[in-house]
């Protein structure tokens, strides 16, 4: 059994954007700026949030933090994202979920301006995703194609599985995994809360990506001997011997399941350290323009 190592790859990764940022600056052009917006006061979203603002710190990029108030009405957050999508000093932005209730995610999803979409979420990004244009790529699938492709495996006639059809991890990774790109051309299957018999499809599977946020619920007897599985939960349980006071579970029993893989990612250590790597990728590609021109920006009149 090898281990995906995201920590290793990660470090990798931000010494090789640092490097582009270096030559960007040595150049006289604007560093990269990446704007995060955070409502409220989840602690799971202020612990990512600060994980992609320190990312940004280590690899030269300019990075903002709004801390907005957890009551702020839709409408306000709508014009703070219609003042980003027009400030030309920002090259990307992000909207940390899950929103409070009272705020339609969709709707705000849906007025970020698409070549600010660093995340990938936009129905524009989706949809170019989906046809194979360039567009950005949700940050999570996106680091899990880089890792495959970092460790040189073979998706190419394999049996896939995903575990779990979010707009943010598990359609796109279905999607990407099927598509004529290496890493890709798998045979997918998308198994989720209403699958009957889910061990018969990932006891076929070559490749499980597992992305349905419950704690060890992938085990050994649902695995099939030399099987890639890599494993997307980061759910947080109280745990009163950790610092922190809580620790992160995947959502494959690694201890027993480690035991039959080929390959395995880690949690902590996998793909959650990827997603903060993509999310830079993105934003350095926002900068460089390489999927929407700047003058395409637009406000809300327009949506
Ligand atoms: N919440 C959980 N994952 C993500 C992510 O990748 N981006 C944003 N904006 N919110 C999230």
């Amino acid at each position: 059994m090898q281990l995906l190592d995201g920590k290793k790859l990660a470090t990798e990764i931000k010494l090789e954007i640092a490097e582009e940022v270096r030559k960007i600056k040595a150049a006289g052009k604007k560093i990269p700026h990446l704007v995060a917006v955070l409502v409220g006061e989840d602690g799971a979203s202020q612990t990512y949030v600060a994980s992609k603002v320190k990312s940004c710190e280590e690899v030269g990029f300019k990075s903002t933090l709004f801390k907005l108030k957890k009551d702020i009405t839709e409408n306000e957050l709508l014009t703070k994202i219609n003042l980003l999508n027009n400030d030309d000093s920002v090259d990307g932005f992000i909207v940390q979920l899950p929103l409070p209730k009272h705020i339609n995610e969709e709707k705000i999803m849906l007025a970020i301006a698409p070549e600010k979409d660093v995340d990938g979420f936009h129905p524009t990004n989706v949809g170019r995703m989906t046809l194979n244009l360039p567009s950005y790529v949700s940050a999570t699938p996106k680091g899990i194609l880089e890792m495959l492709n970092r460790y040189n495996i073979e998706t190419e006639g394999k049996h896939c599985v995903v575990i779990g059809r979010s707009n943010i991890v598990g359609l796109p990774m279905s999607l990407l995994m099927q598509r004529r790109s290496k890493p890709g051309n798998c045979t997918v299957t998308i198994c989720h809360s209403k699958t009957n018999d889910l061990a018969k499809y990932t006891l076929q599977a070559d490749i499980i990506i597992a992305a349905l946020g419950k704690p060890k619920f992938l085990t050994a007897d649902m695995v099939k001997k030399g099987a890639v599985v890599i494993d997307v939960g980061i759910t947080r349980v109280v745990d009163a011997s950790t610092k922190s006071g809580f620790k992160l579970l995947g959502d494959v029993d690694f201890e027993h399941v480690q035991k039959k893989c080929s390959y395995i990612s880690p949690v902590p250590g996998g793909v959650g350290l990827m997603t903060v790597v993509s999310l830079l990728q993105n934003t350095l590609s926002a900068a460089k323009e390489e999927f929407y021109k700047k003058s395409m920006s637009f406000g809300l009149d327009e949506l």
